[in-house]
């Protein structure tokens, strides 16, 4: 996709920016109510020289503007070969503007590859936490990868204690698949002020994602190691497709401009390069990311372009409505082809979809019919075998497909198409469970999907995440969960690994 590089000058970006006040007034002297830091730092979309610094200036988090007096704000960036900073690497300054709520994105360039890095900002004598950056093997090599697979992280409906142990992990880095914070109505749990309505302004995201930044357990999770974060659904609105809403009476207008304050709103607050776009409300997040030689990611957007869900949405008897139209898309017809061409071309070892909502079909009709969730790809099953028809042409068991969404762990076959069952398995979909969303689970599900989903080898229902271990030839997938959330300091287990042999088809117990 056609992307250019990051815009340090923050000026440059102000076309994005609805108001660009107090443009003349500037101070490297600051004055803070409290830490400016207390949302904390992360890195992100690493290369293999240098990744994205984060971080953003908000003495009061929950209020308007977080707090920031009005002038922009001079901040010092370091980036050390020690966490002593005693070797500094790259160093620079950056201001931070209200009309990106003091949000700093820098683009470090110029360091080594495949080694570890540690960063921090300075503000008017303020310093934020530390945080580490790895960048990525150099191209040709093929060292392996560790990395965690997180999603759906509901603040209200539990404890971030998932992420508590993704820290203690040695991770190279995070994808996270969506559902970072959730627009709904805030009534009970974590949430002391009540506020029974869905978000929708620029102040009320903004406030959102420094409501879940407050957590300690999250912000140690991005200060650990460089993330590579998508969206879904909830970073708008429950179920939007394109410029269409989950409430029938909200206009496609009305989703414009909540979709142009989400988005900002979202690049605000994670550790991503400023992609081309015409508008907040058309902001392009599709991206690839390599490790090195050994995988190449295909970071997707299932949402800004996707087709509205048929038949109503839910989960639906087919075929119905217009539910196998050749025309409906979930990726839109550009990223669509993007993907197509990118599998094509790639030398990559693995090719990895960061993809939002599941690619296999889950069946739940015991009858002879079939029954299938509208919002995931079993919606879109014509764009669905386009997808798979690419992967078995050009990366046959090569590919493996990591998605969120369902707030439960599945280890899935992808067959080269589901409308016939002979279809030989081309990939892999290992589907991560949710950090908080759905509270404590259950350890015993009485829904079994496996029984009538022959593809479908594992589920569960408890909060987690999936670690995965990338080598040349073989890929394992760790499911991680913790017992309960509604209380803290739940332990970890590993109730199950999975693994994918390059080359051949089917996942197999680890
Ligand atoms: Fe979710």
């Amino acid at each position: 996709m056609d992307r250019r590089d990051f815009l340090a000058d923050l000026s440059r970006v102000a076309a994005l920016a609805a108001t660009v006040p107090n443009v003349w007034r500037v101070t490297t002297r600051p004055r803070f109510a409290d830490d400016p830091f207390q949302l904390g730092v992360a890195s992100g979309d690493p290369t293999p020289t240098g990744g994205v610094l984060w971080t953003r200036l908000a003495p009061r988090p929950l209020e308007p503007d977080g707090g920031m007096p009005g002038p922009r704000t001079v901040v010092s960036w370091e980036v050390a070969n020690d966490d002593a900073f005693k070797t500094i690497a790259k160093q620079g300054r950056a201001t931070a503007a209200a009309e990106l709520s003091y949000s700093l994105h820098i683009n470090v360039d110029g360091l080594t590859p495949d080694r570890w890095y540690f960063y921090r900002f300075t503000a008017g004598g303020a310093v934020s936490p530390i945080g580490r950056l790895r960048t990525t093997p150099a191209a040709g090599t093929t060292s392996p990868l560790r990395f965690a697979v997180a999603s759906c992280q509901h603040y209200e409906q539990g404890l971030f204690t998932a992420y508590g142990h993704l820290a203690k992990e040695e991770l190279d880095l995070v994808t996270h698949l969506g559902d970072y914070i959730y627009e709904y109505g805030t009534y009970t749990g974590r949430v002391r002020q009540h506020n029974a309505l869905e978000i929708r302004s620029l102040d009320d995201y903004r406030r959102r994602y420094a409501l879940y930044k407050s957590d300690p357990l999250l912000r140690d999770a991005h200060a650990r190691c460089p993330w590579v974060v998508t969206w879904d659904d909830h970073e708008v609105d429950n179920n939007y497709a394109a410029s269409i809403g989950e409430n029938v009476m909200e206009s496609e207008e009305q989703m414009q401009a909540r979709r142009a304050a989400a988005y900002q709103a979202w690049w605000e607050h994670q550790p991503v390069r400023v992609p081309r776009a015409r508008s907040w409300a058309d902001l392009n997040i599709t991206r690839a990311f390599d490790w090195g030689s050994l995988a190449r990611f295909w970071v997707l957007d299932g949402r800004q372009y996707r087709s509205d869900q048929p038949c109503e949405d839910g989960n639906k008897d087919v075929p119905c409505g217009n539910w196998a139209d050749p025309s409906r898309t979930m990726l839109g017809v550009r990223q669509e082809r993007w993907v197509a061409d990118g599998l094509a071309a790639s030398r990559a070892r693995w090719q990895v979809l960061a993809n939002q909502v599941m690619v296999a079909p889950c069946d739940l009709d015991p009858g002879p019919g079939a029954r299938v969730a509208m919002d995931q790809w079993s919606g879109y099953p014509a764009a669905r075998d386009r997808l798979l028809a690419s992967i078995a042409a050009h990366a046959p068991n090569e590919t493996v497909v990591l998605t969120g969404d369902i707030h439960s762990h599945w280890a899935n076959n992808l067959h080269a198409g589901f409308a016939r069952p002979d279809r030989p398995v081309v990939g892999a979909e290992f589907v991560t469970t949710s950090i908080a969303s759905g509270g404590d689970g259950n350890p015993s599900p009485t829904f079994d999907p496996t029984t009538l989903n022959p593809h479908i080898k594992w589920y569960a229902d408890q909060r987690g995440y999936i670690t995965c271990v990338v080598e040349p030839n073989a890929w394992t997938a760790e499911y991680r969960t913790v017992p309960f959330v509604t209380r803290p300091d739940a332990p970890i287990a590993t109730p199950a690994k999975w693994r994918v042999t390059r080359g051949r088809p089917g996942i197999e117990r680890a």
